[in-house]
């Protein structure tokens, strides 16, 4: 997500949960060719797996970045057709790629003739003027024949020219329905499930019907839902504490400390580490108030802790049913 899951947010995503697939931001071929690659595609070696998402939609400029970004070791490299931005559709790529899906087959061809590691497709279930189920159909069919094999499906359409990104996001009405039936009928794809879900308990309901789930703003907002499904899904009984997670955040915040990379850049991804719990407000009033003065930023990450309650800095996630998100 942009402006979300940089390195930083990556890396701490990867403390709470070891095993999910975590994704880059989206980055166009011609930021990779001509931009500051270590700082675009850098990352730590504990992000793996790791994909990379790209948007664009001119063939050789992917192959081009996609052989640049190679020796970086990502996991997996992922074609955006679901963004709805302006920007975005002014490049022509993004969800308006949606109505073109022999365009995509090409792009995803050029991007499997530039790399030896899966390719995979995010988008929407349709964009306004071509939402019909069969549409969708064809949009699945074409680019798997491209060989693509795994789909992110964001379960509702865009509208284009209408709505911002951000009501693209939540006025569209979601269809979890239309996703399970592209599982049943492409059994032999992987279909992975993505809008409005925010609970572990959700995340284990869309596993009956398709292959994997995509977590944004839930996983954004509430990083640590991430030790739920660790829990839940990977079976992995040795999730973090949130303390435990603080105190790497500020080893790594120290590793950082040299660079020109501002604390802030690191700390403003742990606001929402305690979400829903007590003390999350103060927790980020403090951080807030504290972190633009502070010499050594993780003064200001310690102090702000105190405002945490023990119980809630030991919880661990025990259940699914416990791990679940309280609503607000
Ligand atoms: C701030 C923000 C930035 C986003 N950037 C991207 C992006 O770069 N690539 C992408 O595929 N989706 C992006 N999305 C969309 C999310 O990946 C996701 O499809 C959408 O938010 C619906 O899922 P959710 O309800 O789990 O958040 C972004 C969403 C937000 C809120």
């Amino acid at each position: 997500m942009m402006e979300r899951t940089d390195r930083h947010f990556r890396y701490l995503a990867r403390i709470i949960s070891p095993h999910t697939l975590l994704y880059t931001e989206m980055l166009t071929p011609r930021a990779i060719i001509h931009g500051d690659r270590d700082y675009l595609l850098g990352f730590h070696e504990s992000e793996h797996p790791l994909s990379l998402q790209l948007g664009g939609d001119n063939p050789d400029e992917m192959d081009q970045a996609i052989k640049l970004a190679q020796p970086y070791g990502y996991d997996e490299i992922n074609l955006n057709i679901g963004c709805p931005s302006e920007r975005v559709q002014t490049g022509n790529f993004g969800a308006c790629l949606m109505a073109n899906p022999k365009h995509v087959a090409r792009l995803v061809e050029a991007m499997r003739g530039a790399t030896d590691k899966e390719v995979t497709v995010k988008h929407r279930i349709g964009i306004n003027g071509r939402d019909s189920y069969d549409e969708l159909c064809e949009f699945v069919e074409t680019v798997a024949a491209a060989g693509c094999q795994r789909f992110n499906v964001h379960a509702r359409i865009a509208i284009l020219g209408g709505l911002s990104p951000k009501e693209n996001r939540s006025v569209p009405p979601l269809s979890y329905e239309t996703v399970y039936r592209l599982k049943q009928d492409y059994p032999h794809l992987d279909i992975e499930i993505n809008g409005g879900i925010r609970e572990v308990n959700e995340v284990l309901e869309h596993l009956r019907h398709v292959d994997a789930v995509m977590l944004g703003r839930a996983a954004y907002e509430h990083p640590y839902v991430l030790a739920g499904v660790e829990q839940a899904v990977f079976g992995n009984p040795h999730a973090p504490t949130r303390r435990e997670v603080v105190e790497r955040m500020i080893e790594y915040i120290d590793a950082w400390k040299e660079t020109p990379v501002s604390s802030h850049t690191i700390v403003r991804h742990m606001l929402g580490l305690f979400a829903f719990k007590p003390g999350t407000r103060r927790w980020k009033q403090r951080i807030s108030e504290l972190l633009p003065r502070a010499d050594n930023p993780n003064d200001a990450v310690r102090a702000a802790l105190q405002a945490v309650p023990a119980a809630v800095l030991d919880e661990r996630p025990t259940a699914p049913e416990l791990a679940a998100v309280e609503g607000e």
